[in-house]
């Protein structure tokens, strides 16, 4: 493990290393416009939502670092205090990544981009029709993070006083991460496509769990449940009883294979082998039901794992 503090590499090197460990990172796409109405159009991947109540948003056009001369992002919205936020969906990421380009300051980005401009209603610059989730902001806040320093980063902290969503990235009544499809910036030039395997339910927690440090011993310092496995466990409200019936196989019951019956999903089945058969030493036993638990753990059957590991071995 290297540990250092950032006076000790080169700014380029931190900038690396930062990004890559601070991602992935939503995209805003920022529309400003100057004081004489041409329009500017930048990404900006420092950049995340702080508040609903009131809604606020911030992101950190820097100088730049070469020359320290000011991002036409940052010098309009300090002239206008005005902005838009377009969301960048995985359609739009590579005309997103062309509006980067440093074209001179009365250049359209949204032209050589090929984005259709959104008029918006109450600020003047527009935001961009293709995507499906926009916000016209005001700036409350520009904080210049280190003025002693050349290409010194800077945090533009706005409030979002309008919201444009389409229609087609909801279901039913909510926004369906699958349609909308985002992508976030990593490290270097990696980017991330939010969805498909990518994108998974996490259930929020509803009472206050008795936590990985209530977990009997066998079960905390087990070779087999990961850090993810004891969560879910430490989840439960109350440490749950052996409920004698769990072993109660149906007449039906046929498994054969432990290692096949964990594959194919069955960790009900595993068990059954494991308990049928001519049971193995103790520590081969616990080894073998904490493996059925995981199964479990993997299908959500949070009650069925613990009532495994309460097993007697
Ligand atoms: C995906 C992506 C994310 C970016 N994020 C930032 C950022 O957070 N801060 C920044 O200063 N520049 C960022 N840049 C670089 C700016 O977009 C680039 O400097 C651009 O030329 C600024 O344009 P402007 O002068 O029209 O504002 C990013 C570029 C890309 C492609």
């Amino acid at each position: 493990m290297k540990s250092f503090t950032p006076n000790e590499i080169d700014p380029r090197e931190l900038h690396k290393i930062l990004l890559s460990g601070v991602a992935p990172r939503p995209i805003a796409l920022v529309g400003t416009a100057d004081t004489k109405g041409n329009a500017n159009l930048s990404p900006y991947s420092f950049f995340n939502a702080f508040s609903s109540n009131p809604p606020v948003v911030a992101f950190g056009p820097a100088h730049r670092a070469t020359d320290g001369t000011k991002k036409d992002t940052y010098s309009n919205l300090m002239a206008t205090g005005e902005c838009t936020i377009s969301a960048v969906t995985h359609s739009m990421v590579e005309q997103s990544n062309l509006s980067s380009c440093v074209y001179p300051s009365d250049v359209d980005e949204f032209a050589k981009a090929g984005f259709t401009k959104r008029p918006s209603q109450d600020v003047k610059p527009p935001s961009v029709m293709e995507s499906p989730f926009a916000m016209e902001c005001r700036l409350i806040q520009m904080i210049n993070l280190a003025p002693h320093i050349k290409g010194s980063g800077n945090l533009a902290i706005c409030q979002v006083v309008r919201l444009h969503v389409s229609g087609s990235i909801f279901k039913g009544d909510v926004i369906d991460p699958h349609k909308i499809d985002l992508v976030g910036r990593m490290g270097l030039a990696w980017y991330v496509r939010a969805s498909g395997d990518a994108v998974f339910e996490l259930a929020q927690p509803r009472v206050n769990g008795i936590g990985i440090d209530a977990l009997p011993d066998h079960i905390r310092k087990s070779q087999i449940l990961t850090g993810n496995d004891l969560a879910k466990l430490a989840g439960v409200e109350k440490k749950p009883q052996l409920n004698p019936s769990f072993t109660k196989f149906d007449a039906a019951m046929q498994a054969e294979d432990f290692s096949l019956e964990l594959k194919s999903g069955n960790p009900y089945g595993a068990l059954y082998t494991v308990l049928s058969g001519t049971p193995p030493p103790p520590e081969k036993l616990q080894e073998k039901l904490h493996k059925v638990a995981q199964g479990f753990l993997a299908q959500g059957k949070i009650e069925e794992a613990w009532q495994t590991l309460l097993l007697p071995l």
